[in-house]
């Protein structure tokens, strides 16, 4: 009975040495001190030995018995511990990893913004064609045939007549011979010009305006912009009037703000002025208002035309427009 009871712990402890998991483990508990496990059998048989036998093999048979349970525990326990050390653990309590989220960039903020503020002020916003003819680029625009502007210098040809557009403007003539005023839009879009330094992308981005009417006069173009950019920067950004050339606008005028960065004292954004060019205007030139099939002196209006990364560098104090085009996620992620 000894003998046994001794071959069954030994058997045991063989097969928990192999045991590979809980599972395995588990398995030999139920061989051993199940109902019907072997351990459980020998305890059944002592009441068939002789009389002065079965303390004996009781006594015996009982310390096998509580050995095991004690290894099976004591198995599973380690098994336990080992477990939650073990990096493939999945802890459900942790906090979950947030997707990264998109966001507009600075740029389309900006574009948006200018929108926005021109759409309150009655403004509908309308969308062009990258790619032009020379005519809508140029012609219609009352640019002269040896106007450098067309130079191959500055301007990316798709073919003789057809071009990248270099800017906006062109999207005036197509809104004015789709439409009899009045007339009150502005157009955002990308345009292209052959140039790359600090200040300047063959792509960036402008938004041109076109308001005609009867009776404009310079005081509304005046009353406009001043309202822009103040909504744009803030209500203490003083601005200026300064006269200026375009084929396209007579009279013409560029608008400079007191520099954002010196409040015109005069530093490195500015080159020492304490003014900032911001946006080209003028009154829209009777040309234009012929090459589109208008009734001639009926009517008058104005036009302006901004660059969208320009106000953004001024907004946000950017001193190289490329990095608006770089995509690094880290100074993406500022604005
Ligand atoms: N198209 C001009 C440029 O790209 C900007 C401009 C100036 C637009 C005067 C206008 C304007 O509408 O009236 O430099």
């Amino acid at each position: 009975m000894n003998k046994q009871i001794e071959q069954i712990h030994q058997d045991f402890l063989e097969g928990l040495n192999s045991a590979k998991d809980a599972m395995e483990i588990q398995a030999l508990s139920i061989q051993y001190l199940g109902r019907k496990g072997l351990i459980t059998g020998v305890l059944k048989g002592i009441s068939q030995l002789p009389k002065e036998e079965r303390p004996e093999a009781g006594k015996k048979a009982n310390q096998v018995r509580l050995a095991v349970d004690n290894a099976i525990q004591e198995a599973l326990q380690k098994l336990a511990t080992v477990n939650t050390t073990t990096e493939d653990v999945i802890d459900v309590s942790l906090p979950g990893r947030l997707p990264l989220k998109g966001s507009l960039h600075p740029v389309s903020q900006i574009q948006q913004k200018i929108c926005d503020i021109f759409s309150r002020l009655g403004f509908d916003v309308a969308e062009g064609p990258e790619v032009e003819s020379d005519h809508y680029n140029f012609e219609a625009l009352n640019f002269p045939k040896n106007h450098p502007a067309r130079d191959m210098q500055d301007t990316f040809f798709v073919s003789d007549d057809i071009v990248l557009r270099t800017h906006t403007s062109p999207m005036q003539i197509r809104i004015m011979e789709k439409t009899t005023p009045p007339v009150r839009v502005v157009t955002p879009g990308k345009v292209f010009r052959c140039d790359s330094d600090l200040t300047h992308t063959p792509m960036f981005h402008q938004v041109e305006g076109l308001l005609v009417d009867s009776d404009i006069s310079f005081g509304d173009l005046k009353g406009i912009l001043t309202t822009f950019i103040h909504q744009m920067f803030d209500e203490k950004t003083s601005l200026r009037f300064r006269p200026s050339f375009f084929p396209f606008t007579e009279p013409s005028a560029e608008v400079d703000i007191l520099c954002v960065m010196c409040r015109g004292k005069g530093c490195r954004v500015c080159s020492q002025t304490g003014w900032l060019e911001i946006l080209g205007s003028g009154m829209v030139h009777p040309a234009l208002y012929e090459n589109v099939g208008y009734p001639s002196g009926k009517y008058t209006g104005f036009a302006f035309g901004m660059g969208v990364e320009r106000i953004a560098m001024l907004k946000y104090g950017i001193d190289d427009i490329r990095k608006f085009f770089e995509n690094d996620i880290r100074f993406l992620q500022q604005f």
